[in-house]
């Protein structure tokens, strides 16, 4: 792609137009995509209801963008490989021509079960090359896709295929991760026993096990590719069609379901990858995200596709057979541009550096982190260890509600410093607020990050409550989109993030709300009483997960109740959100109006109770002093 920036001095000239004329600099990165009729209005704006439009009038289909605009020049070159979880498996790797005919033959087997534009169809799958396809195949006929992880459980699950009215899941048998068997198929057909919209469920086969099949409503994905022919012409999309949810948690109430739209989501995408990433054509490039979360979504699928880029997806866990294993991969397929999350690289920093010491890796130009801020140490071992101190390191600050990625380094085009995210790319408008919304002009100064004015891959709803979307994130501050995170700006205006400033614990670069959590210990209502969840600072994880628990009795046997808080997390969200602490307290530290002080319950479980500040004026000061001696 021709937008691609070239040096520093080209960025910040970038930038700058970027800024004096957002429409006309859009427009003219939207003129690079295939349209099938071009857009009457570039952009039409408001943050108060908030109302973003981009591209109205605009007629096209992602998966031309992606697929059938490569197969003339890229027909025969890569798409996709995919590395199996155990190493002696063979891997697989899809054409682009392979790849189009893949995703039009699963398109017409949703068209034969009757899913039609617009119809909403949830995905839990492994990481297996049909998930790609199936996300393709989705957004070919102009269906919505929703991918919830499949580390979810069944109650998490239903709650999102509800949410939204899902009318087809896509799953599999099973899956593989590292040495773990995971009955997929088993946690769908829990959930689907509360699921009435549901109409069809395609299963992949991966591992072979027998699952129970409901006869008229499980169907084998490869039994009915069998029935479809590979013709399946693009669905034209208006430019602000839905194109997926994606279900994030925030700091109130039940996940929401963020949605983006066709054209703006598939602009921002492919401008974004190609910028940050700058990846030339014959390379190989890996993000070892999941598909189930937004990283997955933007630089698995979309945004190296719409490239023309040979992307890598991998099933299995970075530790698997060894620590050393990405660092195999890597040489394998001699993979140039590596996109993991700081939590991995502490993870295999921890297991030493021998592993990484054993690869050549001559292959990387650039390393990537997201998903929380790095810490110095990590980044220098990335740095050193993996990138051999030729690769530059982009950290990439951005959100499931951003669509891509917003703050970060772009290849060598930018300078780098560990733990700062640095420069906003061109037409993203970042500002540093204060307690009363007023922007903070002067650098070296932390504040609160918003954003000034739309991007195309803004989210435009949260599925079937606008009003939430608006109380979420445009409500905080007039005129601005407010992100949740506080930030620091440096004195050469780059940005660094701090980290969340609302109640969202960020864990092992995954997000849940506290009360999220609270509610699930909360259900536990025979024995609890009530509970507060903090984030607290974790050596891999970045942030771990503390629970106080007042129960209704003092527990005979604390480690069986322990247990059993953690196996309702485990049932209603998933193994991903266990407590990594469970104190039990007889009272929570509150005020006189009731509001709980999580400030001295975060100080408490990040091990610093010199300065829990003044206490008195609680409603009952004691309650801290027994926190404290019982703190774990
Ligand atoms: O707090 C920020 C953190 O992750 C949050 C967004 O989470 P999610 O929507 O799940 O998306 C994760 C992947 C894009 C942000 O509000 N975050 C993300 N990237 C970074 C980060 N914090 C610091 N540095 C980053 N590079």
């Amino acid at each position: 792609m021709d937008f691609q920036i070239k040096s520093f001095d080209d960025y910040k000239a970038k930038y700058k137009a970027s800024v004096d004329d957002p429409e006309g600099f859009w427009a003219d990165i939207a003129g690079h995509y295939k349209w099938q009729k071009k857009w009457d209005k570039t952009l039409e704006w408001e943050f108060k209801t908030p109302s973003v439009k981009w591209f109205q009038g605009g007629k096209m289909n992602i998966t031309e963008n992606c697929l059938d605009r490569h197969l003339e020049t890229r027909g025969n070159k890569l798409a996709l490989i995919w590395e199996p979880n155990d190493p002696k498996e063979r891997f697989i790797r899809y054409t682009y021509r392979e790849l189009h005919e893949k995703v039009c033959k699963f398109a017409n087997v949703l068209k034969a079960k009757g899913v039609e534009k617009g119809d909403r169809v949830a995905l839990y799958m492994p990481m297996v090359p049909e998930l790609t396809v199936a996300v393709l195949a989705c957004a070919r006929i102009g269906a919505v896709h929703s991918v919830v992880f499949a580390g979810f459980s069944a109650g998490a699950l239903a709650d999102r295929i509800n949410d939204s009215s899902c009318k087809v899941v896509i799953t599999s048998d099973g899956s593989y991760r590292g040495t773990k068997e995971i009955p997929v198929k088993g946690v769908v057909n829990e959930a689907l026993k509360s699921c009435d919209s549901v109409e069809a469920v395609l299963v992949v086969e991966r591992t072979q096990w027998s699952v129970q099949m409901k006869e008229g409503r499980d169907f084998w994905l490869h039994d009915e590719l069998e029935k479809v022919d590979a013709n399946c012409p693009p669905e034209p999309m208006d430019a602000e069609d839905m194109l997926f949810i994606l279900y994030t948690s925030g700091s109130t109430g039940k996940p929401k379901g963020v949605v983006h739209t066709c054209g703006g989501y598939m602009v921002y995408a492919g401008y974004s990858f190609a910028n940050v990433f700058q990846p030339n054509e014959s390379d190989v490039y890996w993000c070892t995200a999941d598909i189930g979360w937004i990283t997955g979504h933007t630089y698995i699928v979309y945004g190296p596709l719409l490239n023309g880029t040979t992307t890598m997806m991998f099933e299995g866990v970075p530790t698997y057979p060894s620590p050393g294993r990405f660092w195999q991969v890597c040489d394998k397929h001699g993979v140039n541009q590596f996109y993991t999350a700081p939590t991995a690289i502490r993870a295999l920093m921890a297991a030493g550096e021998d592993h990484v010491l054993s690869y050549g890796l001559y292959d990387l130009k650039v390393l990537g982190t997201v998903g929380e801020p790095i810490n110095v140490e990590a980044w220098e071992w990335y740095h050193i260890h993996v990138g051999k101190e030729r690769c530059p390191v982009v950290d990439t600050w951005w959100q499931t509600e951003t669509g891509g990625i917003m703050i970060s380094g772009l290849g060598n085009h930018s300078p780098m410093r560990a733990s700062y995210a640095g420069y906003p790319l061109p037409g993203i408008q970042p500002v540093l607020l204060d307690q009363e919304g007023n922007e903070i002009e002067e650098n070296e100064k932390e504040g609160y990050l918003a954003m000034k004015f739309p991007w195309p891959g803004i989210l435009r709803t949260t599925y079937g409550d606008h009003e939430r979307c608006k109380n979420t994130y445009f409500a905080h501050y007039d005129d601005y989109y407010f992100t949740g995170d506080g930030a620091k700006r440096d004195k050469d205006g780059m940005y660094r993030i701090i980290g969340r400033v609302d109640d969202v614990i960020n864990v092992s670069g995954h997000r849940f709300g506290t009360a999220e959590i609270e509610d699930a210990i909360n259900s536990r209502d025979e024995l609890v009483a009530e509970s507060a969840v903090v984030g607290y600072p974790h050596e891999i994880k970045g942030q771990g997960i503390y629970a106080y628990v007042i129960t209704k009795q003092k527990p005979d046997n604390p480690d069986k109740l322990r247990a059993e808080i953690i196996e309702t997390i485990v049932k209603q969200i998933g193994r991903i959100a266990k407590p990594d602490k469970i104190q039990f307290v007889s009272g929570l530290p509150k005020t006189r109006s009731g509001k709980i002080m999580r400030r001295i319950l975060r100080k408490v479980a990040e091990g610093d109770t010199s300065n829990l500040g003044d206490t008195s004026t609680l409603l009952d000061p004691d309650v801290v002093e027994e926190i404290k001696e019982g703190a774990l």
